[in-house]
Formats: structure tokens, C-alpha cells, sequence
């Protein structure tokens, strides 16, 4: 791998070339694609030349500057650039290049999903299209012709509103797009084919009358309805809590089947994964109509924070993705149960960002440097970038951040940005010195907060440290600045105060007076910041019991079962102080989502993220037998929750109906480590009977992990009824994947012959593939065949989609904390891989890392 640049933010220059107007023309043939790019370029730099535009992979077919046709000698392709010699200070360019759609496999620039031309474009899909000043500060005014033929691609679309269509002798046809909006190639988006479509108006509150349309393959015209939902709620919900407005006459969305990524925000042309668009109740979880909600969300949301406003550079990728995620969870939260999002969104964060910023991998929130910026798409720029974002809503207020945020969108509308003019927008408006507080986006690794406790004379006394790792250089950080709500509550549970206290400082003490009785401290409530609590003596059983902050009463629960398990993994006996409370929390009178959360032992993910040596089998066999235990004590309590809560013919998607499928079936997975018999029973008949994917996705997945002849004959059914639906078979394939069952590895071997299985779509590879390599007790089983497995799939993938195979790499995160035996094997496997002739540069950054360490 000689040819690797790393590209450093201290490096950052800006574009010597402002591009006025561009107008592309698209000629699509079934073998070819050609490109007809004409530029408005103006030199903003007087002593360059020449211009450089970015260029994969294209065939060049005439270059024209101002109505002359370039001599060869007045330009060079090399190193996925084109550079044109000598250029003038205004003039047009014109490029006619051809590509070839059909053999994309990387899925990045124009490819085929299926039979539909569809565009990915972030971050540099673009420079794969036409030559171009493929940075996000280069904006520009886009129209785009597209020309096709007339029966096979009905539909043609690209950004902005539709200017003109024309239909031609030759059975072809021609629509322009014009979109007035400026905007980096990025955003750009063109999508062809023969699809199905349905339609839908918005009204905003200026009284702009808006056509709303989904585009998906015929058939599945009915499965849109929840996502169109979801957009409309999304639209006034901005308006309401942003004040943002859409800025188009039409919006549009189409759902493909092969994408690498969940969605994408293409100006007035979202594309989304079909997996976050097409659901219904027989075919789509719970969890999956969520999901559709808060991606919808997230990607129109963008149209703000991302599109009119969008970044200066790659490394400033959290402005709009930590940003929109926080706006994402906000929205979400209003719409459904603050309590439970907040939970789901801190365990997701713990589970998938924690763990990389444990890993060779981490980084800040806005990086440094970068290989490929493709694997920079992280939990940290997101889900970490979301809480910073958070934070400082926390810091400013309801009121003082929206006026910050209405200050950041006039100071800043239609301009390329950094964090920091972001920053400065939230300081302005509010007058909170935010200067410590950037120390956020330039360091790395969580912080830990030490709590120390001292009660005398009536005053008790809070002593925190914060104890920040060193950088992934191994530089010294520096303490950070965080808001971290709290409160003080008497051994009745009633709350003697609540407040946020400000941290800044290494080491800072709190105290309290006038008190009569030691009180017990509430910690980092809401999860305020993202930090890990080193908490020693705390009354954890006491919290889980009584604590008014749904959070930390969860959390509570968690750190105490945390506790039991590893105490079992030393050898010790069941705290039965544990196994008492969990029997309260079974008795309480709570939101069920809630509370089928509180009942959810800790994730092996989060267990092992505290072991020094990581030792899969010993948390599992920890984790397993106080499962049982709890089935076992409570088997009346569990059973009459599930049959109180069971409806097999219920198939609405309101928070009630979700919040009983949640509690009977955490009742049921929990059963299920124990009484075997009786629970293969109840999941045969859930199976049989239930309407709902969210109840047969349960079902199957108990059963499947009996290994019995009902498990068989439920999965061959589901396989039949559901072999033409690939969004369920990605169900399937998890299931098996995810299997604790002996011969895992082998069954998943095998399925990749399966008819349905198809390595060139990325959602089957993540659901067979990505599962299993999350499937701990298989996937690092001690004979080292797992590894090898993955090491070849990543081999073989990486020459079809780099970014999916880089993805896949990322299961080797975890190597520096995992126990010797399994350490040797993995370094072998993965040295394998990195003498791969020709490996992308995107697998060669993440495994580079990883080894270095
Ligand atoms: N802008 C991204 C899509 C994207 C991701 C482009 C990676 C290029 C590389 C989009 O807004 C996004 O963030 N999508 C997420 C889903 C979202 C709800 C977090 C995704 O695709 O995973
Ligand atoms: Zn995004």
C-alpha cells in the first residue's frame, strides 16, 4: 500500500476555483452511461494555472474550453485527477465522459440498484460521475437533463423542482431538474426507473402547497404509508421546534434495495435504504417502524442542518450528523416516549461508540486525519456528536438554544461551515463561554468521573475527579466542561433537591447543608453527559427501587445486575438482594416499554467493555445462569405478565400495543433460559398464531435456539412464506447468524448458497455476515475458525465494495482487550489480510490501526 495519502485537517486550503453554475446531461443506455458537464468557473486564487478536478475511473471522451476542443497536450489524467493546463480566469468547461453504471459495485457515484439508476454521492461518490470540485465548500447551482428510454425508465428525477419534460420520436424521453438551491456535489442525486409511486401534499406555515412522493418497486406501493406519515410528522415538527421550512416545491424519496448506508439527504431527492421505508405489520417489527420514523426524520431534517447549512470540510462531518442526530432523537422522543428513547439512544451509544472509543480506532468527534473518509461515518461523529449537541442545549436552555440555532441559520444560510462558527453561534446568542467546552471535539476516549462522598454535621459533600485517558497518541487531555444533573433524595425516596452542577475542573467538591440525614445521591440524570461514573458505595438497589428519574433508575438496575454478574464470574453465590429487587421491578406500575427495558439484563457488549482481558465465555455462563435463576423464582410472575399482555391478533402500532408486545416478549426471552418444554410451547403458538413480525421474530428467535423439530418446522415455514420478500430474509439470515446453537458457523457457510443470499447487497451481507461477527460465543470461538471466516469474506468483499468489506473489519475492533489465545489468531488473520494484492484503502486504514496497537 504505497499510494495511501492521509489527508490532515491542518492542511486544509481553500478551493482556488468557485464553479457559478453547472449543467449535466445524462444519456443512459443499458451499457453506458455519458455525461455532457458544463461549468461556470471563476479563479478565486490569481496565481494558479492550471485546474485540478477529482476523477475516478472515467473515460474522457472531448474537453471544450470556451467552444474549443482541447488538445491532449492541454490536460493530464493521472492518480484520480484531471488536471487542465494554463486555464483563464472566467470560462466554461465542458466534459463529455463515459461511465459504467451496471459495473459499479461499489455502490458509490451512479449504479444500479436492481434495475433502477440510482446516485450515492457522499462523501466522494461524485468525482466517480463527471470530473468535478468534489469538496463540500465548492457550491453550486445545478440543472440535470436525464435521457432514457421511455418504457424502461418512466420515471427520471434528480434535485430541485422539475423544469421540463419532452418525449422523442425514439421512444426516448427527456426531463430537466433545476434546482435554485447552491450545493455541494454531494448532494447531488439522479435516480431512473420504472417505479411504483405514492403521492402526498404538505401545507407549510407560510401556506406553501408542497408534493410529497415515494417512490419504490411496483408492488410495494402500500408498504409506504408509514414513511409518508412519518414525513409529514417530521415537517412540523420542524417548523414548530426550529422554525425551518421546506424550501422546494417537491420532495421526493426513493427506496432501493442495494445501499450501503441506512439513507441519504440529496437535496429534494432523499434515497433510502428500502429497509427504512417499505413496512407493514406482517412484515416489519416493532422496532423497524421506529427506525423508519427517526431515519425519515433525520434525513429531511438535514435539509437544514446539512444542505442549506453544510460543512466547510470532511473533518467537520459532526456539524450536521451530530447535529441531525440530536435533532433526530429530539423529535423522537416528542413523538413517542422521552423516557425510553433517552435509554435506547445512551444504550446505543454505550454499546457501538464506547467500545470504539476504547479501540485503536478512536477519535474526536471531528478528527484529525483520515485515509478514507468513508470509515469516518462513526458512532463517535454521531452518536458522541449528538451528545455534545446535547450538551449544550443542556448548557444554554430550551429558550437561549433556539435562539442560538436561529442565529447559526441567518448568520450562516447557504455558506460551507466549521464547528466552531457553529460554536459561536450558541455563544453568541447566549452569552455561555463555550471555550473549555470545545475541548469536546478535539479529544478522545470517554471520560470517567470519580465520585466520592462525605457526610458530617448536617453537610454533605460531593468530591468529584475527572479522570481523562490519555489521547489515542498518547498525548495529555485536559478536564472537560459538562453539565451534570443531579439530585439528593432521603431513604424515602422523596427528592430533597435537583440541580445541574457545572463541571470544569481535575478535581472540584460540591457541598450541601442543612441536612438531617445522609441523603443518597442521583447521578448524571438523563445521562446529562457522556461520561463513565466510578461510583463505589452507592445504594444501587435503593435507586432501582425509587429513584423519580426513569434514567437513572434504569441505570441503577443495570449497574446493580452488573455487579451480581461479575461477582458470579468470581465465583460468588446470586446476591440475593438482586434478585429481590428485580421481583419489585417485575410488580411495578410503569410505561411497559419502560419497563421491559429496566428488566433487561446488562448486553454482553457492555460486560465486557469492563474486563481488563475479555473472557466471552465466562460472561455468558455468568449471564445465563442468573437468567435461569430469575426465570426460575419468578416463572408465575413472568407467565401471568405474558398472558396478561398477549394478543396475538393485535397488529396496531400504538405506543400501548408496542408496550405490550415488549413486555410479554422480554417475559418470554427471559423464561426461555429456563423450563424449556413450556416455553417452546408458548413460542410455537406465538409463532402460529401472532400477526405481527415483532411476535414471530421472538418466537422464531427462542426457538431457533432450542435446536428442536418446531424450531425447524417454524423457520422452514418462514423461509417459505417470506423467500420473495428479501427485507424479511435479512430476518432470517440474522436469526441463524445470531444463533448460540453448536454448528453456527457451519450453517452460515452454508447459507451463503442460498438463492436468496446475494453478495452484492449489502443489507444481506450485514445480515448474514455482520450478524455473525457480532456473534460473540461463535464468531471468537477459541479454534480460530471464526476469524478465518471473516478475514476471507473481508478479502473477497473488499474487492466488490470496499466500504462494506471495511465495515466488516470493524469486528476486529476489539482486539487489544481480548485474551491472548484469541489475540494470536487474530493478528495471523488479520496480517493475511493486509498482504491482499491490491486491498482498498479503506480496509487497509481500519486493520492498519488495529495491528498498530
Ligand atoms: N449523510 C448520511 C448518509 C451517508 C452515510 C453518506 C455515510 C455517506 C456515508 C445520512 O444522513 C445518514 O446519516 N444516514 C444514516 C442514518 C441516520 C439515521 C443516522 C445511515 O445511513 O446510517
Ligand atoms: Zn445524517
Amino acid at each position: 500500500m504505497e499510494d495511501v495519502k492521509e489527508v490532515f485537517l491542518k492542511d486544509y486550503k481553500k478551493p482556488e476555483y468557485e464553479i457559478k453554475e453547472v449543467d449535466l446531461t445524462f444519456e443512459l443506455y443499458e451499457e453506458y452511461t455519458t455525461v455532457t458537464n458544463v461549468m461556470q468557473m471563476h479563479k478565486l486564487n490569481k496565481d494558479t494555472s492550471d485546474l485540478e478536478l477529482n476523477s475516478i475511473d472515467l473515460e474522457l471522451v472531448e474537453l471544450w474550453i470556451n467552444d474549443l476542443k482541447l488538445k491532449e497536450t492541454r490536460y493530464i489524467y493521472k492518480n484520480e485527477k484531471l488536471t487542465i493546463l494554463n486555464v483563464p480566469s472566467k470560462f466554461t468547461i465542458k466534459i463529455i465522459n463515459t461511465i459504467y453504471p451496471d459495473k459499479n459495485t461499489e455502490l458509490e457515484g451512479l449504479y444500479k440498484s436492481g434495475s433502477i439508476f440510482c446516485t450515492q454521492n457522499e462523501p466522494e461518490g461524485f468525482r466517480r460521475i463527471t470530473p468535478y470540485l468534489d469538496r463540500p465548500d465548492v457550491m453550486s447551482v445545478f440543472t440535470t437533463t436525464i435521457i432514457a428510454e421511455q418504457e424502461k425508465y418512466p420515471i427520471l428525477l434528480s434535485n430541485g423542482n422539475k423544469k421540463q419534460c419532452s418525449e422523442f420520436m425514439n421512444s426516448k424521453h427527456e426531463v430537466t431538474w433545476y434546482d435554485p438551491h447552491p450545493k455541494p456535489s454531494y448532494l447531488f442525486a439522479l435516480v431512473a426507473g420504472d417505479l411504483g409511486c405514492v403521492n402526498d401534499a404538505f401545507t407549510t406555515a407560510s401556506g406553501e402547497g408542497i408534493e410529497l412522493n415515494i417512490y419504490c418497486d411496483k408492488g410495494n406501493e402500500s408498504k409506504c404509508s408509514h414513511a409518508m406519515k412519518s414525513l409529514k410528522e417530521s415537517m412540523t415538527w420542524d417548523e414548530e421546534k426550529y422554525g425551518r421550512e421546506y424550501d422546494l416545491e417537491i420532495y421526493n424519496i426513493v427506496a432501493v434495495d442495494s445501499f450501503n448506508m441506512g439513507a441519504m439527504e440529496n437535496k429534494g431527492l432523499n434515497i433510502f435504504n428500502s429497509h427504512y421505508v417499505l413496512a407493514n405489520e406482517d412484515t416489519a417489527t416493532d422496532a423497524n417502524f421506529m427506525g423508519i420514523q427517526s431515519v425519515i426524520a433525520h434525513e429531511y431534517f438535514h435539509n437544514w442542518t446539512g444542505n442549506r447549512i453544510t460543512c466547510r470540510d470532511w473533518f467537520q462531518l459532526t456539524l450536521k450528523e451530530g447535529l441531525t442526530v440530536f435533532r433526530d432523537q429530539s423529535f423522537s422522543a416528542d413523538l413517542n416516549s422521552r423516557e425510553v428513547q433517552r435509554i435506547e439512544d445512551v444504550k446505543a451509544l454505550r454499546e457501538r461508540q464506547f467500545v470504539e472509543d476504547a479501540s485503536p480506532t478512536s477519535h474526536p468527534i471531528q478528527p484529525k486525519s483520515y485515509i478514507s473518509m468513508n470509515n469516518f461515518y462513526t458512532a463517535t461523529v454521531y452518536e458522541k456528536g449528538a451528545e455534545v449537541i446535547r450538551m449544550i442545549h443542556t448548557l444554554l436552555g430550551v429558550e437561549d438554544y433556539r435562539k442560538a440555532t436561529d442565529l447559526y441559520f441567518e448568520s450562516f444560510d447557504g455558506q460551507a461551515v466549521t464547528t466552531n462558527d457553529f460554536l459561536w453561534a450558541m455563544s453568541k446568542a447566549s452569552g455561555v463561554d463555550l471555550t473549555q467546552f470545545e475541548r469536546w471535539y478535539h479529544q478522545n476516549a470517554t471520560p470517567v468521573l470519580q465520585v466520592k462522598e462525605n457526610f458530617s454535621d448536617g453537610v454533605y459533600t460531593l468530591t468529584l475527579t475527572q479522570n481523562i485517558p490519555n489521547s489515542i497518541d498518547n498525548e495529555i487531555q485536559e478536564p472537560y466542561y459538562y453539565p451534570l444533573k443531579m439530585a439528593l433524595i432521603d431513604n424515602e425516596g422523596n427528592e430533597i433537591l435537583e440541580e445541574t452542577l457545572i463541571i470544569s475542573k481535575d478535581e472540584e467538591s460540591f457541598s450541601f447543608e442543612n441536612l438531617a440525614f445522609k441523603p443518597i445521591v442521583s447521578l448524571n440524570r438523563d445521562f446529562s453527559a457522556p461520561i463513565i461514573l466510578e461510583q463505589e458505595s452507592t445504594d444501587f438497589a435503593f435507586l432501582m427501587k425509587h429513584d423519580k428519574n426513569s434514567f437513572v433508575r434504569y441505570e441503577s438496575a443495570q449497574v446493580f445486575a452488573t455487579q451480581t454478574i461479575e461477582a458470579m464470574m468470581k465465583g460468588e453465590n446470586i446476591d440475593q438482594e438482586f434478585v429481590s429487587s428485580y421481583g419489585y421491578l417485575l410488580d411495578l406500575d410503569v410505561d411497559l416499554s419502560y419497563k421491559a427495558l429496566i428488566l433487561e439484563l446488562p448486553s454482553v457488549s457492555t460486560l465486557m467493555q469492563r474486563q481488563e482481558s475479555i473472557d466471552f465465555d465466562a460472561i455468558y455462563k455468568a449471564k445465563e445462569e442468573l437468567s435461569k435463576h430469575l426465570a426460575a423464582v419468578y416463572e408465575n410472575k413472568l407467565l401471568s405478565i405474558y398472558i396478561e399482555h398477549h394478543k396475538p391478533s393485535s397488529i396496531d402500532i400504538s405506543s400501548e400495543s408496542m408496550g405490550s408486545r415488549s413486555i410479554k416478549n422480554r417475559c418470554l426471552r427471559i423464561l426461555s433460559s429456563s423450563l424449556q418444554g413450556k416455553i417452546t410451547e408458548l413460542a410455537s403458538a406465538q409463532y402460529d398464531h401472532s400477526l405481527t413480525m415483532t411476535d414471530r421474530i421472538v418466537a422464531l428467535d427462542i426457538l431457533e435456539s432450542t435446536g428442536n423439530e418446531s424450531a425447524t418446522s417454524a423457520l422452514n415455514d418462514f423461509y417459505r412464506k417470506y423467500k420473495n420478500d428479501t427485507l424479511v430474509m435479512n430476518k432470517y439470515f440474522s436469526i441463524l447468524a445470531a444463533s448460540d446453537r453448536e454448528g453456527t458457523l457451519d450453517r452460515v457457510m452454508a447459507l451463503q448458497n442460498d438463492e436468496v443470499y446475494d453478495e452484492k447487497v449489502p443489507n444481506l451481507v450485514r445480515s448474514l455476515i455482520g450478524v455473525f461477527a457480532r456473534n460473540y460465543k461463535h464468531f471468537h470461538a477459541k479454534d480460530g475458525k471464526g476469524y478465518k471466516f471473516l478475514a476471507h469474506k473481508i478479502i473477497e468483499i473488499d474487492k466488490i465494495n470496499p466500504q462494506m468489506a471495511s465495515g466488516l473489519a470493524g469486528a476486529f475492533k476489539i482486539y487489544a482487550k481480548i485474551n491472548k489465545i484469541n489475540q494470536k489468531i487474530i493478528k495471523c488473520e488479520l496480517e493475511r489480510v493486509l498482504s491482499t494484492h491490491s486491498l482498498s484503502k479503506n480496509v487497509y486504514e481500519i486493520i492498519n490501526k488495529i495491528l498498530k496497537l
